[in-house]
């Protein structure tokens, strides 16, 4: 099996991006998707979970970013990185699984935060800023598939936090008239996904376990559904929302159109693994979790070109192979040294 190659994408090429928690899982993709395309990159990141090992691009794009440490509440720092006419990602956020035992900190780095980035971003007269929202703000699907106009109804401190932000970003081109665009990205996995912590990802924790031998752990029933994007699919809906025209102050959905329940999930992969017989162990349901979520981005099609191209099969046998590499000694030491329930 030959390895997904990263995307590129036109009318990058000699700008200058600034990525927002690009040391992390999503932007260490879009960050290598924009040197890819011929971009100059900029990442801002103070390494709350990203780390600089995910930015090692060189081997695969033949080019590095510039990294800044920095935090986004920081709006001086922002404005001396910020130049006029940049083209600015907002990743940064703290997670889902964060925001259950320390909601204050996630509320001021994902609300507080993006109108620190937007106020910089306008200050210092950037072309635009891409906001990376997440289907999280819409909570369980009241009806599928889910579009853009489904109301919104977060279950989370971290949902909640996220529909700020993206309120914001929609403000500041109402009021301001400047340049912003959010994305809503559905479950992204894929390359350098986190496994760890409460930053870790059922489909990742899963493989993990799976390759090293560990039952796979399901919170509640298992019955609950995600739309399950490849990161290089997210990544690409990101960066289309910077070059496409006549887009700003819109939102779009960026999901694979696919829904899979947990339950599914896991036989898929233990299927891709090989191991149809590994115990599963269902264990209390995570609190605030979302029942359903299935996108329509039949409007970043329309608006954006955005098509999905990585099937889950697919990028599931190339998740397993990136674990696979991993020495199974440390693997080993890794999945028994996982935490269960993550968000305690
Ligand atoms: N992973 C998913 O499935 C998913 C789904 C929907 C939306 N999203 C959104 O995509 C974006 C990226 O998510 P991810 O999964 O890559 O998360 P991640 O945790 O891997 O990356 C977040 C990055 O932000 C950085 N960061 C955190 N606090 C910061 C601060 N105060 N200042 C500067 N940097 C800070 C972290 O160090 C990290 O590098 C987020 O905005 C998230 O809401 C993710």
């Amino acid at each position: 099996m030959t390895e997904l190659q990263i995307p590129t994408l036109d009318g990058l090429a000699g700008r200058r991006c600034v990525v927002t928690g690009g040391a992390g899982f999503i932007g260490s993709s879009l960050t290598r998707l924009l040197l890819k395309s011929g971009a100059e990159v900029v990442v801002f990141d103070n390494l709350a979970t990203g780390a600089i090992a995910n930015l090692d691009c060189g081997g695969e794009v033949g080019r590095e970013p510039e990294v800044v440490w920095g935090d986004v509440r920081d709006g001086e720092r922002l404005v001396r990185v910020l130049r006029e006419g940049d083209t600015v990602f907002h990743l940064a956020c703290l997670g889902v699984r964060h925001s259950i035992h320390s909601p204050f900190e996630n509320e001021d780095v994902n609300a507080r935060g993006t109108m620190t980035v937007l106020a910089a971003a306008r200050q210092a007269k950037a072309g635009r800023v891409v906001h990376v929202s997440s289907s999280e703000v819409y909570g369980t699907a009241r009806s599928v598939p889910m579009t853009e106009d489904h109301p919104t109804d977060p279950h989370t401190i971290y949902g909640s936090s996220k529909l700020a932000g993206e309120c914001y970003a929609r403000s500041f081109y109402r009021c301001y008239g400047f340049q912003t665009v959010v994305v809503r990205p559905f479950n992204s996995y894929g390359p350098r996904s986190h496994f760890e912590g409460d930053s870790g990802e059922v489909l990742p924790r899963f493989v993990l376990r799976a390759v090293t031998g560990h039952p796979l752990v399901i919170f509640g029933d298992g019955e609950q559904t995600r739309d399950l994007t490849h990161v290089y699919d997210t990544a690409t809906a990101i960066a289309l929302a910077a070059v496409a025209k006549g887009v700003e102050g819109r939102t779009f959905n960026a999901g694979s159109g696919r829904e899979i329940s947990i339950n599914e999930l896991a036989e898929l992969v233990r299927r891709v693994v090989g191991n149809a017989d590994l115990p599963i162990e269902h264990v209390e349901p995570r609190p605030g979790d979302v029942l359903r979520l299935l996108a329509d981005s039949s409007e970043a099609e329309r608006a954006l070109g955005f098509r999905p191209s990585v099937p889950a099969e697919r990028g599931i046998a190339d998740l397993v192979a990136g674990f696979r590499a991993i020495p199974l000694a440390r693997a080993e030491q890794l999945a028994s040294g996982m935490r269960v329930k993550n968000w305690e």
